[in-house]
């Protein structure tokens, strides 16, 4: 979906505009073409790149929160402001809409705090323009999503939504010279699940399928020996780019189009699962007090939902709002699990989310996700059985919370710039040497390009995303080694 008509008019210079001072958005980059022009790129990536001469630079330098719109439209109202032949009056007009996010127009700084408050409430507006939708969005939303308006794979994790795994998929500084997927397989070699016991694969929500291709790389061949790796995802076009990587990375796999959270599996007949963020697109519910209260949802569904809460006994405090979003889909998945996994299987989960309160809508282009309710989540697993450990992911894959990497708006805007030069530049997370790396000559040319922390949330909110373990009890416990001929092969860390 796209942004509402209203978004596209140009805002009217009005008396009470103009009293209003104006400041460039922070964090912008700028790319210097030629010696007389300038590119800037609008949020909205339907909007063509900004092109500026040297009075369309001075009209950007000059937003600096000391003069008015007033003396702005005095100074480059009727001046032509680049290439194209757009006066400083039509960039007045636009810059400030959040499709453009390029300045921002108020009596007061546009920045409260040093994540910029006001200026994520602009880019929220933007993705409520996109999604067409506030807040709860129901609950098909998400399977329709997937099911209907995904239908190439091409650019998606780039343009609609971004992952860790796919931020990590090409080897970073970050993880030590390793990709995502390795040092999960690493991870899990450390905690001595590649044994023999391990022969059936789950991947659900694998997405591209970069997660099945690193892990097969880090394997060793004595550890890939009889393993099968099953690919499972609601979406056509992904499952096929999954199918492709596992099968090149050397995988015995196969696959099914299928909803996780009714898994077309036979009990205890699988392993290991991995399921790499997408916990937040399964259904989600929004419930009211009184149907909680009562014990009486006020459809099938929500039904389903109270049902839960009260069979695991789910506290929920006594504060409960007379309105809350409960995470269905994830609580059907985890009874899922616990169905397929043999005795002594295992499922690794990763995705953002919270620990209190209650989950919150995630606006992303065309599709809005939930925060996990972590805390409701893992008394579910131990409710059904499971055995459980949890992690911040960030600590989990041992993570230097200092190592700086590219701000993912600059990223966004050097692909944009970059495309529009006709390069490719893929969207990863680039320390400061591996966006050298990749665009060379190029960096010079880009003004106001600015990295975080990692554990900076300006970044990514890389903290935000947790690791759950579980393992199903009852395995029958062997030796951590395999034999082949007369050859031990053991499954501990390297
Ligand atoms: C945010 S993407 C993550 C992709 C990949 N694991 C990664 O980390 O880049 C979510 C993935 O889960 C899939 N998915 C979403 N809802 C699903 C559901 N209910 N059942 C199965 N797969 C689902 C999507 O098609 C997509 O492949």
């Amino acid at each position: 979906m796209k942004p509402t008509a209203a978004l596209h008019e140009p805002l009217q210079l009005t008396e009470e505009v103009l009293t209003l001072r104006a400041w460039r958005m922070p964090d912008m980059v700028v790319y210097q073409h030629a010696p007389d022009e300038w590119w800037l790129t609008p949020l909205d990536d339907d909007l063509p790149i900004i092109r500026l001469n040297q009075v369309g630079v001075e009209l950007l330098a000059a937003l600096d929160g000391h003069v008015t719109v007033a003396a702005l439209l005095e100074r480059f109202g009727n001046r032509v402001c680049g290439p194209d032949g757009q006066s400083g009056r039509w960039h007045l007009e636009r810059w400030p809409q959040p499709r453009y996010s390029l300045c921002y127009f108020g009596a007061q700084p546009p920045t409260t705090n040093q994540h910029g408050a006001k200026w994520d409430l602009l880019l929220q507006q933007v993705r409520e323009g996109w999604s067409g939708n506030q807040g709860f969005e129901g609950e098909k939303h998400l399977s329709e999503f997937h099911l209907r308006e995904i239908t190439k794979r091409e650019s998606h994790f780039d343009t609609i939504e971004t992952t860790v795994s796919h931020l990590f998929r090409e080897p970073s500084e970050v993880l030590q010279g390793l990709t995502y997927g390795r040092l999960l397989a690493r991870r899990m070699r450390q905690l001595g699940w590649w044994g023999s016991r391990t022969q059936q694969i789950l991947e659900v929500g694998g997405g591209l399928g970069y997660v099945a291709r690193e892990i097969a790389s880090e394997l060793s061949p004595a550890e890939r020996q009889g393993l099968r790796y099953l690919c499972l995802d609601i979406t056509k076009p992904f499952l096929h780019s999954q199918l492709g990587l596992a099968r090149e990375a050397g995988w015995n796999s196969g696959g099914m189009q299928a909803n996780a959270e009714w898994l077309p599996l036979r009990d205890a007949s699988i392993d290991l699962v991995i399921d790499n963020e997408n916990l937040a697109d399964m259904t989600p519910v929004q419930l009211q007090r009184d149907e909680v209260k009562s014990n009486r949802g006020h459809n099938p569904l929500h039904q389903e939902a109270v049902d839960w809460i009260r069979r695991m006994r789910l506290p929920l405090g006594n504060d409960l709002p007379a309105e809350f979003i409960f995470n269905l889909g994830p609580i059907r998945f985890l009874s899922e699990l616990w169905r397929v996994l043999r005795p002594g299987g295992r499922a690794i989960l990763v995705e953002f989310g919270i620990e209190d309160g209650w989950s919150a809508p995630v606006k992303l282009p065309g599709h809005t996700e939930y925060e996990v309710q972590y805390t409701h989540l893992r008394h579910a697993a131990r409710w059904l059985g499971f055995k459980d450990e949890y992690y911040p992911l960030p600590k989990f894959l041992v993570i230097r919370p200092d190592t700086r990497v590219l701000c993912t708006g600059a990223a966004y805007t050097i692909q944009r710039i970059c495309a529009g030069l006709g390069r490719s530049f893929p969207i990863r997370a680039y320390t400061e040497a591996e966006l050298h790396h990749t665009l060379g000559d190029l960096v010079p040319k880009l003004l106001g390009c600015h990295y975080h922390e990692v554990s900076d949330p300006a970044w990514f909110g890389l903290w935000d995303f947790k690791v759950l373990l579980l393992e199903k009890p009852g395995g029958v416990s062997r030796p951590a080694f395999s034999e082949t001929k007369g050859f031990r092969w053991y499954a501990h860390g390297r």
